[in-house]
């Protein structure tokens, strides 16, 4: 069990004011909107938030994690830029939540309907899925206690092309499954997607090389014409990743024959024979989206000749950056900073032509087990002519409890993907400007 103090801001807090007391219809709505997106049946979370007796069978546990910090996880500093999928307490919500459990929980009138049926289609909309696009076989997560990971392939028909304007990813066995990254392609109209291999499972080798055309040809997604299947959309899942949903007119086209391919599928060691089926819940738009959603991730450049970039051993303060020009006007929707376990600060802005600095995010106590696809409270304009600088500071000595060497040893730098080398990416969701972008909210 991990407790990571994040912050001595939240002490204040925990005062013994108990002057009228709270009853659980107040503290519900805060559960609903702050925990259960995680703590529910069938939830990210190890247990349920959902119902009074849940609460209070924890409470003092409760009142422990939210006076740290250490839940709901957050990673952020919100007054550098605050976010629409902010999952933190305000100062108020964490108040009156331990002022109800200092005050002993008290029940008052009942809740009726107390789970609603918010999470019953099991997605974290409130609205059963369009489409379910589901592993077509439970993967066997050998029992050799090292990372496997895999790239898998999902192959869809569907009678005509679609939108989308929100995808969630639901992973089947949360025990093993560690994080995903994704892309949905259209593929020529003579490919038969059904055809080829379900997934075949990288070595050291081709984790360190992955190569489009290589992936492409092996699951047989080429025609005839020798054309490569086209990307429609790219994200990833990450534990306390939300789903990822736009705003009305915005989202990406769903060819009706394509697949969507698990290009990194990672699950965590284990000892005994693990089974899972992960799926996907696709959400069509009402309208034919007019703006298509654009993906770019953005790495250091290697200033090394021989390819070979090393964070050596108890360097403390490994800094790479970011540095990227901006040709055109864009709007930005979202934002994803990645590294690995030796990661310990990021930062991202944008300098403008004119010298304005425009914030993007700072993430001041990285975290690796709590990462997220960031959505800003409205489009963020990058004009034309700035660049966007991020600096992402890494800690290789013993100091740090997340280092998976002890002791320390020199860590490849941009040099594969998994857990043992480190990496700097920053991922932005984002699409070309409009006049009145900045002012389209995206809560
Ligand atoms: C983004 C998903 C997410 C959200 C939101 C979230 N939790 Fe959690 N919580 C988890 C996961 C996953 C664990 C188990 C892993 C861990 O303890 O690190 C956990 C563990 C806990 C624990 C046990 C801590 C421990 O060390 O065993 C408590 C208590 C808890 N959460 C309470 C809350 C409360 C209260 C909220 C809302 C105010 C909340 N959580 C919001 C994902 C979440």
């Amino acid at each position: 069990m991990r407790f990571v103090i994040t912050s001595f801001l939240f002490f204040a807090s925990c005062n013994l004011l108990v002057a009228q007391s709270i009853a659980y219809s107040q503290v519900k709505p805060i559960v609903d909107a702050k925990c259960v997106s995680c703590h529910r049946t069938d939830g990210y979370a190890p247990f349920s938030l959902e119902r009074f007796d849940d609460l209070k069978k924890r409470s003092l546990f409760i009142k422990h994690v939210v006076s740290t910090g250490y839940m709901p996880p957050w990673k952020p500093n919100n007054h550098y830029r605050s976010f629409a999928n902010d999952k933190s307490l305000t100062a108020e919500e964490r108040r009156m939540l331990i002022e109800w459990i200092d005050s002993g929980c008290v029940e008052g009138k009942p809740v009726i309907n107390q789970l609603g049926n918010k999470y019953s289609s099991g997605s974290q909309f409130n609205r059963k899925p369009d489409l379910v696009l589901q592993m077509s076989a439970p993967f066997e997560v050998p029992p050799i206690n090292q990372n496997v990971y895999i790239c898998y392939k999902i192959p869809f028909e569907l009678p005509n092309d679609t939108f989308v304007s929100a995808i969630e990813f639901v992973p089947g066995n949360k025990s093993v499954v560690h994080h995903a990254s994704y892309q949905i392609l259209a593929v020529e109209d003579d490919v038969n997607v059904n055809a080829g291999p379900a997934y075949f499972m990288y070595d050291a080798d081709t984790l360190n090389r992955v190569k489009d055309d290589h992936d492409y040809r092996y699951f047989k997604l080429i025609g005839q014409s020798g054309a490569m299947p086209i990307e429609m959309y790219h994200n990833g899942w990450l534990p306390g990743t939300s789903v990822q949903q736009y705003p009305k007119g915005i989202g990406f086209h769903l060819p009706k024959k394509g697949v969507l391919l698990i290009r990194n599928f990672h699950y965590s060691p284990t000892a005994i024979p693990q089974k899972d089926l992960s799926k996907f819940y696709l959400f069509f738009s009402e309208v034919q989206p007019e703006r298509k959603i654009g993906f770019a991730a953005f790495k250091p450049k290697n200033p090394t000749a021989d390819g070979k970039w090393y964070i050596k051993a108890n360097d403390s303060n490994f800094t790479a950056y970011i540095n990227v020009k901006f040709h055109n006007d864009v709007s930005l929707l979202n934002i994803n900073p990645h590294m690995h376990r030796l990661g310990k600060y990021f930062i991202a802005y944008a300098l403008t032509a004119t010298n304005d600095t425009i914030k993007l995010i700072e993430i001041p106590n990285w975290d690796f087990n709590w990462q997220e696809f960031y959505r800003f409270q409205k489009m963020v304009k990058i004009p034309a002519g700035s660049v966007l600088h991020a600096e992402a500071i890494y800690d290789n000595s013993a100091s740090n409890p997340e280092n998976p060497h002890n002791p320390p040893q020199d860590v490849l730098f941009e040099w594969g993907m998994n857990d043992d080398s480190e990496m700097m990416r920053l991922v932005l969701l984002y699409l070309p400007y409009q006049v009145g972008d900045e002012k389209i909210s995206l809560e």
